[in-house]
C-alpha cells in the first residue's frame, strides 16, 4: 500500500516586506564579485560541457547578431555568450515564467528562495510541491522561487510533469543542496536585462526570425535506441514528426538569411534530415540527458548553414 509523503508548509511573501537577513561573509563576498553568468538551474541536456566545442563553430560577426534560442532550457550557451540582444523561448511555461521573474524581479525571487532554503526539509519539499501545483498558470515571483527550490532539491534535478501539468518528481537525496546562490541569480539577472523571453513552441519562430539573427537550436534529441525511444516518447518526447517539422523551420529560416546552428544526436535519421547542410561531430561527456541515452561519451552532430 502506498502512503502519501508527510508535508509541511512554508509561507512566502508577495513583496519584500522586510530587509533581507544579514549576509554571511561568504554571501557578501559573492555579491561584491561580478560573477560570470551561468545556468541557475540543473537542466537535463544542458550544454555546459560542450561550450568549448560549440564556441569555435559560431559564425563570423556573431557579436553583432541577435542571439535567438528557441529551446532555451537551462540556457548554458546563452549565458556563456551573454549577447547584447537576444530572444529566448521554450515551450515550458514554468521555466519561462522563472526566466521572466529573474529578469524583472530578482530581489523578490531571492527573498522567497531564502525563506524556502531556511525551511528546507523532506516534509517541506512536499509542501512546496503541493503549493506550487495548486498555482498552475501563475507567473508570480513566489512561484519562480518555488520552481528554483524544487529544481535544486528534487531527485536528480529532473523536470517531469503529469498530464495535468503537475510537477511530480520526488525529493532528492542531497544532504545539503545549494538552494540559494545569490551571485548566480544576480549574474543571470544582468545577462537577461533587455532580453525578450517568450513561452512558445519552436514553430512560432518562423514569423519572427530575420537576417542578422544567429539561431541556436538545441531540441530534445532523437533517441539512439528503441528502448531510449520508448522511454523518451512515453514521457511526452519529441517524435520524428516533430524533428521533421523542425527541419522545415530550419530550411525556412535558412531561406530568410539567418545564421543557424543545431545540435542533435549523431544518428542516420538526423544526418538524412539535414543532408543539405554542413554537419560536424562533437563528443559530449554527459551525466544525464534529455534523450534517454546512458552515461558516458556520445557523439553529437552540429548542423550549420554557414
Ligand atoms: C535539450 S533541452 C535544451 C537544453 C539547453 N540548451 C541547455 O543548455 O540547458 C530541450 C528543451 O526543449 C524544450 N522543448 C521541448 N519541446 C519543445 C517545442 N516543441 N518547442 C520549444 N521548446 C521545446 C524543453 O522544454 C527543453 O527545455
Amino acid at each position: 500500500m502506498s502512503t502519501s509523503p508527510a508535508i509541511a508548509r512554508i509561507d512566502l511573501v508577495k513583496r519584500p516586506s522586510r530587509p533581507p537577513a544579514a549576509l554571511t561573509a561568504r554571501q557578501a563576498a559573492e555579491l561584491r564579485e561580478e560573477r560570470e553568468p551561468k545556468p541557475f538551474l540543473k537542466w537535463v541536456g544542458g550544454k555546459g560541457r560542450l561550450l568549448s566545442q560549440l564556441t569555435p563553430l559560431l559564425p563570423p560577426g556573431v557579436a553583432r547578431m541577435r542571439h535567438v534560442e528557441p529551446f532555451v532550457g537551462g540556457g548554458a550557451f546563452f549565458f556563456a555568450r551573454s549577447p547584447a540582444r537576444a530572444l529566448l523561448s521554450d515551450v515550458n511555461p514554468d521555466l519561462i515564467g522563472t526566466y521572466q521573474a529573474i529578469r524583472d524581479d530578482v530581489e523578490g525571487v531571492i527573498l522567497n528562495l531564502e525563506i524556502l532554503a531556511q525551511g528546507h526539509s523532506k516534509e517541506a519539499y512536499y509542501g512546496v510541491r503541493s503549493d506550487y501545483n495548486a498555482s498552475l498558470g501563475d507567473t508570480s515571483t513566489e512561484r519562480a522561487a518555488q520552481f528554483i527550490y524544487l529544481n535544486k532539491t528534487c531527485f536528480n534535478g529532473l523536470h517531469r510533469v503529469n498530464k495535468r501539468g503537475e510537477f511530480n518528481v520526488p525529493v532528492g537525496t542531497y544532504v545539503k543542496p545549494r538552494i540559494l546562490d545569490e551571485g548566480a541569480l544576480h549574474a543571470a539577472h544582468r545577462a537577461l536585462a533587455g532580453v525578450e523571453i517568450r513561452c512558445a513552441g519552436f514553430e512560432a519562430l518562423v514569423q519572427d526570425a530575420r537576417p542578422g539573427d544567429f539561431v541556436y537550436f538545441d531540441p530534445p534529441y532523437e533517441p539512439v535506441s528503441e528502448t531510449a525511444r520508448f522511454t523518451a516518447y512515453a514521457q511526452g518526447g519529441f517524435d520524428q514528426d516533430a524533428q521533421r517539422k523542425l527541419r522545415d523551420v530550419y530550411r525556412e529560416l535558412d531561406r530568410r538569411g539567418a545564421r543557424l546552428m543545431l545540435s542533435n544526436s549523431d544518428v542516420p535519421f538526423i544526418r538524412e534530415l539535414y543532408s543539405d547542410f554542413q554537419i560536424d561531430t562533437v563528443a559530449a561527456p554527459r551525466a544525464i540527458n534529455c534523450d534517454g541515452r546512458g552515461r558516458g561519451k556520445v557523439a553529437e552532430v552540429v548542423v550549420r548553414n554557414y
